[in-house]
């Protein structure tokens, strides 16, 4: 990169002057800084300058160090730091700066300069005969990926070859660079590869349904009931549906439990339609006659009051739902007919279970 020096005296203007418009915005940029830290203004100054007149003068330097109570040196310093900033003329249409640090360098810099040097001038800073454009080469501006690359003012144009940056040039010069989309001048978007992606390209799984899409309830064991079971009483595991033996396919011996995606939300221990529990009986009747009833089933319902074929056989249609839907059983009780069974042996025990079924519970 060449040595960055303001442009010689016989092109630099007598004054610089902020428009109206843009003094009132330079003055409402230096208020947002802290009195003594006006300097932190010098950057956005100093392009607001370049965007009026084109590139930055010494004249400007000079006037935007008094605005912000600097010295020339210092302003001087930050004008020629950055390649952002042209301290002389540019080309109109177009001020072409071709990156050219090594990545770029390796991917063909050295082809579009010399594509510069032919259609532009010879020598970088120097406009074309109409004034319309001008090139430079500057270090790299952070679009390594996409090598080699050129910025035109505050856009990139990148993955080029010297014919396309013919053609760029040869917009820009007709007036029409806008129609250039910036950035990849290859088929990718931005930095990812070019051709499209060549990785995580598999058809990505549906994403687990949430409980509200599914009901599934992710609450902790649910609140204590309104009855409370005794201290003796096994804590049912009702998280764990009871796997009966009937509900299992020979054929691959999986239980018929239902899977965690169609489990239903357990419904509320305040819900009207729970079953009135009662105080364990001295002599509780034997739940697990019914069938679909085993340990852990019989324990949960001891956990929310429900000792007798009495108060089974009892429950109404929305009370049988409600068990139901808290031991998470699918429809179970209505298929197994808890109810009829449950009045069977609350009639006659297991003869009457019997009589009415043509076997013996479970
Ligand atoms: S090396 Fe050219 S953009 Fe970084």
């Amino acid at each position: 990169m060449s040595v960055r020096r303001l442009a010689e005296d016989s092109v630099q203007p007598a004054s610089f002057a902020f428009n109206p418009e843009n003094s009132v915005w330079a003055e409402a940029t230096i208020k947002k800084y802290p009195e003594g830290r006006e300097q932190s203004a010098v950057i956005p100054l100093l392009m607001r300058a370049q965007e009026q007149d084109g590139w930055v003068t010494k004249a400007a330097i000079e006037m935007i160090a008094d605005m912000l109570g600097m010295a020339y040196i210092r302003v001087l310093e930050v004008a020629t730091f950055y390649t952002q900033f042209q301290l002389q003329p540019v080309g109109t249409r177009a001020h072409i700066q071709v990156c050219g640090t090594t990545p770029c360098m390796l991917r063909g810099a050295e082809d579009l300069i010399s594509v510069c040097k032919s259609k532009i001038h010879h020598d970088a800073h120097h406009l074309n005969e109409d004034g319309t454009l001008s090139w430079e080469e500057v270090e790299c501006l952070g679009a390594c990926v996409n090598a080699p690359m050129v910025a035109i003012f505050k856009d990139t144009y990148e993955d080029l070859t010297a014919t396309q940056l013919e053609h760029i040039i040869d917009r820009f010069k007709a007036g029409k660079g806008s129609d250039i989309n910036p950035g990849p001048q290859v088929d990718r978007t931005f930095s990812a590869p070019a051709g499209g992606p060549t990785s995580l390209t598999e058809e990505i799984p549906p994403a687990p349904k949430s409980e509200a899409l599914t009901g599934v309830s992710t609450a902790a064991e649910p609140a204590q009931p309104a009855h409370t079971p005794p201290s003796n009483a096994a804590k049912p595991d009702t998280n764990a549906p009871e796997t009966d033996p009937k509900l299992k396919t020979p054929a691959d011996g999986k239980s018929a439990e239902p899977d965690a995606a169609t489990k239903v939300a357990k419904p509320s221990l305040d819900d009207p339609n729970r079953p009135a529990g009662v105080e364990k009986p001295e002599k509780p009747d034997d739940l697990q006659l019914i069938s679909g009833i085993g340990p852990k089933i019989e324990a949960t319902l001891h956990s929310i009051g429900i000792f007798t074929y009495e108060q089974v056989a009892a429950w109404g249609p929305a009370e049988r739902e409600w068990v139901d839907g808290y031991l998470n059983f699918k429809g179970r009780i209505e298929r197994d007919d808890w109810a009829r069974q449950a009045k069977a042996l609350a009639d006659g025990g297991e003869e009457e279970y019997i009589r009415v079924f043509g076997k013996k519970p479970r």
